[in-house]
Order: C-alpha cells, then sequence, then structure tokens
C-alpha cells in the first residue's frame, strides 16, 4: 500500500493482510476530515443511500434507509469466542475462536470485490485520556464511516495517539456483498442470512459481517465499547457499563455526577437530558453521556467516568419536544436519521413527535403513508445519529481526559408492578446485588403479565465474559474504594388496574434524583425496609405538582408474597451460574429473605413510627 499515514508496523500488516483477504478494489486511510466526510456523503447522495433532507429545516442532515431484514442488532447471532466456553458464561452465545474464523475466513474471501476498503482510526473516549482506548475499524461501509465520524473522536487525531508502536483494538466490518463487475449496488446492502457478530476478547478483536446497523456495525459502540471494554475491564481493574453520565446541579452550585443503567429502550437518552420542573428549575441537569460509561478509580480513590462516544444513536420514536427538549435541539442539525419516516417538505417524522401526525408522509420503507394505512411510518427502532456536542445540556467536562467522579449508580428497569419508584442499597455488596437481579419486561402492551426477563445491571446483550465473573469484579471493584458510589434502584413503568403510568416520568425524575442527591450527601431522610433505604413522602419536594401522597405510596409498596416471589425468581437467575457466583449473593439472597419473612405482610411505608 502507498501513502499509509502511518509507521504502526503492527496496523500496516494488518491492512495488508485484510485487504489481500476481502479484496477491495481500493483502499482508504480515513484522516476524519471535513473534506473526505463532504466527499463521502456526496457519494451516498449520489448512489441514493442517503437523501438530503431540507436545508432549512434540517441543516446538514440526512435520511437513510436500511434493508427491512436489516432494523436492529442482532443476539442472536452476537458471539463471545473467548478460548474458554465458561468464560463466555451461559448467557452469552458461544463458539471456539478457530471454528469462529475458520467460517469467518471463507465469508470474508473476496467480500469487498468492487468497494472500498475503509481504514477508520478512532478513540473511544477524549484522546489521549487515560481511561479512553484505541481502535481501529476496517469497513466496506461508507455509512459505517460517516457514522463513526460523529460517534467516535475519529481519524488523523487517533491515529496519532496509535502512533508508531501503540496497540489498537482490531474491528472488521462488512457489509457482506461484493460487488462484481458492472452490477448496481443496491441503496443498503447486507447479508442478513450470514450476520455474525463475533468478538474475541483475549485478542481484543471484533469481527462482525453482514449488517451495516449499528451497533452491529458501528464496532466502537456496543461491541468495543462495552463487549471488548467489560473483558479489558475485568483484567485491568475498571468498568465499563451501560450507563449514561450525568451533572447535576443543586441550588447554590453544587454538582453531583451520577450515573445510571437501564435496559435498552428504557428512555435513557431522556434521562440524561431531563429538564427539572418548573418548580424546581434552582437545580440543572448536564449531559456528558446517554448509553456507555468508563470507570476507573482515580489516585484520589474516587471514581472517574468518561463516556467513550462522542455522539447519540438514540431511538427516534417517541422523541418530541415535551419529552426531551434537548434532543431535539441536539438533531436540529448534522444529523444522520435512519428509518424514520420522510415530510413533504423534506423534514422527519417519526410516531410522538406531534399528536396529530402529518397527512402525508414517505414512510421508513420508501412507500407512501398517510395516517389510515395502519402500520407505522417510522420503523420502532429507527435512530437518530448526532454529535454530542450539539446538545444544548451538554457538561463543560464531557471531553475532559481526567473524566468526572461519580457519586451515585442508579439501575431501573421496566417493571409494571411490585417494584418501588425508588430505594438505596444498605451498602456497596447489597446495591450489586440489586442491579444484578434487576428485571425487565420485554413489552409494556400486556399489563401484568408482560414477559419479563433478568438483566443485571442492564448489561445482559453487552457483557463480553462470564457474568458471574463480572459480578465478582463489581464486588471487588467496590471493595477497593474507600467510599464507594451509592448504589439505588428506580422504576418509572408501575401502571396502575387500567394500564396506565402511574408515575409522570419524565422531568418529574428530578424529585427523585433530589432524594438520591441528598441521601449521597447525607442529608436526606431512609426509612430501613426490608428491600433497602427508602424516602417516605416528604422526603421528595413536591412543590408544584398536586401528584397525591396516597399514590405515591402505591408507588412504593409492595407485598411480602411478591417479594418472595421475586427472591425465589432470584434464585432460578443465579442457578445458572453454578460455582462461579460470588458467595456474597447467596449471603445477600439469605439476609433479603429473613428481612421479608419479618416483615408484615404489606409493608407500610407511611406508617413508620418515626
Ligand atoms: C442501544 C441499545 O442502541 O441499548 O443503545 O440497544
Ligand atoms: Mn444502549
Amino acid at each position: 500500500m502507498t501513502n499509509t499515514p502511518t509507521k504502526n508496523a503492527a496496523l500496516i500488516s494488518w491492512v495488508n493482510e485484510i485487504a489481500a483477504l476481502c479484496k477491495p478494489e481500493s483502499v482508504h486511510f480515513c484522516d476524519g476530515s471535513e473534506e473526505e466526510n463532504a466527499k463521502l456523503i456526496a457519494g451516498m447522495v449520489d448512489s441514493g443511500t442517503l437523501i438530503p433532507l431540507n436545508p432549512e429545516k434540517r441543516p446538514n442532515s440526512f435520511l437513510s434507509r436500511s434493508d427491512p431484514r436489516d432494523v436492529a442488532r442482532v443476539e442472536s447471532r452476537t458471539f463471545i469466542c473467548s478460548l474458554n466456553p465458561n468464560d463466555a458464561g451461559p448467557t452469552n452465545n458461544w463458539m471456539a475462536p478457530l471454528e469462529m474464523k475458520a467460517k469467518l475466513d471463507a465469508l470474508f474471501d473476496g467480500c469487498m470485490r468492487g468497494r472500498t476498503m475503509y481504514v477508520v482510526p478512532f478513540s473511544m473516549g477524549p484522546l489521549g485520556s487515560d481511561i479512553a482506548h484505541v481502535g481501529v475499524q476496517i469497513t466496506d461501509s461508507p455509512y459505517v464511516v460517516v457514522s463513526m465520524r460523529i460517534m467516535t473522536r475519529m481519524g488523523q487525531g487517533a491515529l496519532d495517539v496509535i502512533g508508531e508502536h501503540g496497540k489498537f483494538v482490531k474491528c472488521l466490518h462488512s457489509v457482506g456483498v461484493p460487488l462484481e463487475p458492472g452490477a448496481t449496488d443496491v441503496i443498503w446492502p447486507c447479508n442478513p442470512e450470514n450476520t455474525y457478530v463475533t468478538h474475541f476478547p483475549e485478542e481484543r478483536a471484533i469481527i462482525s459481517f453482514g449488517s451495516g446497523y449499528g451497533g452491529n456495525a458501528l464496532l466502537g459502540k456496543k461491541c468495543f465499547a462495552l463487549r471488548i471494554a467489560s473483558a479489558m475491564g475485568r483484567d485491568e481493574g475498571w468498568l465499563a457499563e451501560h450507563m449514561l453520565i450525568m451533572g447535576v446541579e443543586t441550588p447554590g452550585g453544587k454538582k453531583t455526577y451520577v450515573c445510571a443503567a437501564f435496559p435498552s429502550a428504557c428512555g435513557k437518552t431522556n434521562f440524561a437530558m431531563l429538564v427539572p420542573p418548573e418548580s424546581m428549575s434552582d437545580h440543572k441537569i448536564t449531559t456528558i453521556g446517554d448509553d456507555i460509561a468508563w470507570l476507573k478509580p482515580g489516585d484520589d480513590g474516587k471514581v472517574y467516568a468518561i463516556n467513550p462516544e462522542a455522539g447519540f444513536f438514540g431511538v427516534a420514536p417517541g422523541t418530541n419536544a415535551a419529552t426531551n427538549p434537548n434532543a431535539m435541539a441536539a438533531i436540529s442539525k448534522n444529523t444522520i436519521f435512519t428509518n424514520v419516516a420522510l415530510t413533504d417538505d423534506g423534514d422527519v417524522w417519526w410516531e410522538g413527535l406531534t399528536k396529530t401526525p402529518p397527512a402525508h408522509l414517505i414512510d421508513w420503507r420508501g412507500d407512501d403513508w398517510t395516517p389510515e394505512a395502519g402500520r407505522p411510518a417510522a420503523h420502532p427502532n429507527a435512530r437518530f445519529t448526532a454529535p454530542l456536542a450539539q446538545c444544548p445540556s451538554v457538561d463543560p467536562h464531557w471531553d475532559d481526559p481526567k473524566g468526572v467522579p461519580v457519586s451515585a449508580f442508579i439501575f431501573g428497569g421496566r417493571m409494571s408492578k411490585d417494584m418501588p419508584l425508588v430505594f438505596q442499597a444498605f451498602n456497596w455488596n447489597h446495591g450489586v446485588y440489586l442491579a444484578a437481579t434487576m428485571g425487565s419486561e420485554a413489552t409494556a402492551a400486556s399489563v401484568g403479565q408482560a414477559a419479563m426477563r433478568r438483566d443485571p445491571m442492564a448489561m445482559l446483550p453487552f457483557c463480553g465474559y462470564n457474568m458471574a465473573d463480572y459480578f465478582a469484579h463489581w464486588l471487588d471493584f467496590g471493595r477497593r474504594l474507600p467510599n464507594p458510589p451509592r448504589i439505588f434502584r428506580v422504576n418509572w413503568f408501575r401502571r396502575d388496574a387500567d394500564g396506565k403510568f402511574i408515575w409522570p416520568g419524565f422531568g418529574e425524575n428530578m424529585r427523585v434524583l433530589a432524594w438520591v442527591l441528598a441521601r449521597v450527601d447525607g442529608r436526606g431522610y431512609g426509612v430501613e425496609s426490608p428491600l433497602g433505604w427508602m424516602p417516605r413522602h416528604e422526603d421528595l419536594p413536591w412543590e408544584g405538582t398536586d401528584f397525591a401522597e396516597d399514590v405515591f405510596y402505591d408507588l412504593m409498596s409492595v407485598s411480602r408474597d411478591a417479594a418472595a416471589a421475586e427472591v425465589r425468581q432470584h434464585e432460578e437467575l443465579f442457578d445458572k451460574f453454578l460455582d462461579r457466583l460470588p458467595k456474597e449473593f447467596v449471603f445477600e439472597r439469605e439476609l433479603l429473605k429473613s428481612r421479608l419473612w419479618r416483615s408484615p405482610q404489606t409493608w407500610e411505608l407511611a406508617h413508620d413510627p418515626t
């Protein structure tokens, strides 16, 4: 290869090896410049992969429509190829590395014929941060290149960090559709029958074939920043988590940083950009990240967090000026939309954007759509890809290489019943247990009997190693900290007998956050319940709302029978992990049981004798 902009021998030889295997028409090393980006975009506009939006309504923004068979992450085709199957654990798909490599070698042979092979250096985290790590993605998808430029620190800066001798995570990707001579390309090439998203934790490598969508293809995100990074964190004493990072400024100017983990599609982006209610406008939320946090203990014993990403890859449906005004501002320009609907005046639309849908749209498949169509105009997993820096609530330290000190972890699933609005763990080990037993309903459609899956730390699809070892790593991590962050469980999703959400959520979640901060500061009152420390009604700020006291207590109550049933499910979950399960969890469960057995049938927080 000529004109290689690096002297890193390992990088050069890997690029040569992949080029020889994939046989692309040409190889392009990405520098991340404006000119390069403009050229790639122009090429995709020409080929129909990107549709320019109306520049007056949505400057420098584009719509792409994926193949309808390639619309989401594919957990069933995602593999952790550790040497030992027990190191992948019972919650991951596993295949022996050599067996998987043989399969992939056959698929990659000649797979980039007729296409350009892009070499994309990127940093996950601020350039040069000692919490950050670098990677190089090889891909034949220009959509992936321009998306990686938004989602990561991509280009020459990252290549400089790799330098002549630096290590990098190898990320190989192909859409898996060679272009034979004379053939015309489709607008979204993909190969769903042969899709594989594979991870080699010992080698710190990722190989993904057949999909051009989101987490399957933008390999810095779920594949690197969670699956591979979680394994790196295990070996090196840090954590890679499926968490948002937010700053909370209280009256008087004190700033506290909080991380929160929710399973996919539980409103993490909304929570990360929360706008407090009018009556609490003396509080301010700032945003560092909406999806992933890397956390490392500092020399001062505090835990420092960075957001490895530089953009949002957010779910569009449901986002509007009321649910998330900051996101709406963040996606007002320089944004790539995927699988949303197109309005007649060249803007975007999705379910929930406006109360009344436009009379006519082009739907996410490119077909005419009217409100009578009886099908969604945007795909439910339609996304926006936008730079983090465009968010009005962006925290001034979002790009600080040092990271920000974290004082609390919040964990929340989607539970229609039997899980209180908020409570606090008694201590670190109990908090890790609460996080590890987190459950979430798969859909909100069937009230009361919705299928629920356990999603420990919201990491079930993203932990790159055996989850039992991951629990042990969490326990160790806290043990080494002099004053570990406080741990909380929340549940915004409880429903009444008619299936309606009881808690208004969104900005009102600030009231719950206020109690979290008060507890972190040692100011907030908490009642010791069998589940953990709980606030009484008077411990949350209620100015500006008529949310009734008895409804709050309904939200907080759990019957002993329901809690006992929950504990039995913990046992079922943990049985899967056999002898790798930390002993602490067995004792935590017994402690929880004994607290429950001794409590009244319905535990009455409202009538605490104090
Ligand atoms: C995401 C997810 O896309 O969690 O962030 O699925
Ligand atoms: Mn996510």
